[in-house]
């Protein structure tokens, strides 16, 4: 899609929606786009490519976005091949153009690919400056934001930040090319929050030190490789991006997993839902671990401020759906969470002290109330204990 942003500033990007999971693992049922841009300034600037998947509509739009100029230089970003993947093809087609990149990313190009840039290589560094023109793009390095040669690039001239991965949401753009064209809370931050969450989830400490750079900046604009381009609310993005970064919740949300093999389990955290409810606490909302997708769960723990594990034992460990989400809640640094447990067991219940040592090992997890034992069903008698572990809940509220 050739679309002007500026005078001199073209979206090259380029929609996927027969995409079915993003990097084999997310489940992107309204696709996604990769995004990239040219600069037609004095010299010719490309910021990154796209997947293969999309080369034959990105090459054409490419040529006809060039006209009769030559391409002087590409910008890369970011060398994870839905961005990078049709590079070496770019260079191979237009092979006087120049490469600026991390000195990581022009090893990772060796990595990826057989054909050898070191003379058309242009390494810039923290603070390194280009002038292509009217445009001075200076280069602000941003390592495992999401990979560690990831770069962001800031336009002085026109106050555009390229910011690579950051700021990304999943999702096609079909020609809604500005963030400010989207509702805000019910069309675009679910989305941004679980590409977030799970795609650079992992690296708050990296995303916080972005945030200061970028803060030093005056930024007008936000062009990211995903999803559309901020030219409002600016405030409202970094402050979501603020938030997940330093794992603070977004509000007093109680989020409640289930891992129930035959449906006792799930009816003990659905009274426990009903419990908090009848308390006052409004916001609580239950997912079956072995029904929903990782990705949606692992965003809402990154939203929630208050998590319930609540799951069967199985092969006297952990039922499967549920022991996979606490190894991926704790491989994405998870922390600052409260949370409570239910365990089930209809001859050994094992699950709680598992999910226990698990929660435990990560930081900043404080447990609320008892583990509440199930063996196999809950019985009357223990409607004592669920209203306790639910009036601990709210106690911390
Ligand atoms: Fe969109 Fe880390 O690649």
């Amino acid at each position: 899609m050739i679309t002007k942003i500026t005078s001199d500033l073209v979206y090259l990007g380029q929609d996927d929606d027969r995409i079915a999971r993003f990097e084999n693992v997310y489940p992107v049922p309204r696709g996604v786009s990769y995004n990239s841009y040219l600069l037609l300034d004095g010299k010719t600037v490309l910021f990154d490519t796209v997947d293969r998947s999309a080369a034959e509509p990105f090459f054409r739009d490419l040529r006809e976005a060039l006209g009769e100029r030559a391409l002087d230089c590409v910008v890369v970003h970011h060398m994870e091949p839905d961005h990078a993947g049709t590079l070496e093809a770019l260079l191979r087609q237009y092979p006087e153009t120049k490469v600026v990149l991390t000195q990581k990313a022009l090893q990772m190009f060796g990595q990826f690919f057989p054909l050898d840039i070191a003379q058309r290589a242009q390494v810039v560094k923290e603070g390194s400056t280009l002038c292509f023109g009217r445009h001075t793009l200076r280069f602000v390095t941003a390592p495992m934001v999401h990979w560690p040669e990831v770069m962001v690039s800031f336009d002085e001239t026109d106050g555009i930040l390229f910011s690579a991965d950051a700021f990304g949401t999943f999702g096609s753009l079909h020609g809604r090319l500005y963030a400010d064209q989207y509702g805000f809370e019910a069309e675009l931050l679910p989305e941004m929050r679980r590409y977030y969450a799970n795609i650079v989830g992992k690296y708050g400490a990296p995303v916080q030190t972005l945030l200061r750079k970028a803060a030093g900046l005056p930024v007008k604009m936000i062009c990211p490789l995903h999803g559309p381009i901020w030219r409002e609310g600016l405030d409202r993005l970094t402050e979501k991006y603020d938030r997940w970064s330093r794992y603070e919740p977004e509000g007093d949300a109680v989020v409640i997993y289930t891992g129930s093999v035959y449906g006792h389990t799930d009816a003990a955290a659905r009274a426990l839902a009903d419990e908090l409810n009848a308390l006052g606490v409004t916001d609580v909302r239950l997912y079956d671990t072995a029904g929903t997708d990782l990705s949606l769960l692992v965003a809402e723990a990154f939203r929630a401020g208050t998590l319930v594990f609540a799951a069967a034992t199985y092969n006297n460990g952990i039922f499967t759906p549920m022991e996979t989400l606490l190894a991926d809640l704790k491989a994405h640094d998870l922390q600052g969470r409260r949370y409570a447990l239910i365990e089930n067991g209809s001859w050994a219940p094992n699950s709680g002290k598992l999910m226990e040592e698990c929660l435990s090992s990560m930081k900043r997890m404080t447990r609320r109330g008892e583990i509440l034992t199930l063996r196999s069903a809950m019985k009357p008698e223990q409607l004592a204990e669920l209203k306790a572990l639910a009036q601990a809940l709210r106690a911390d509220e």
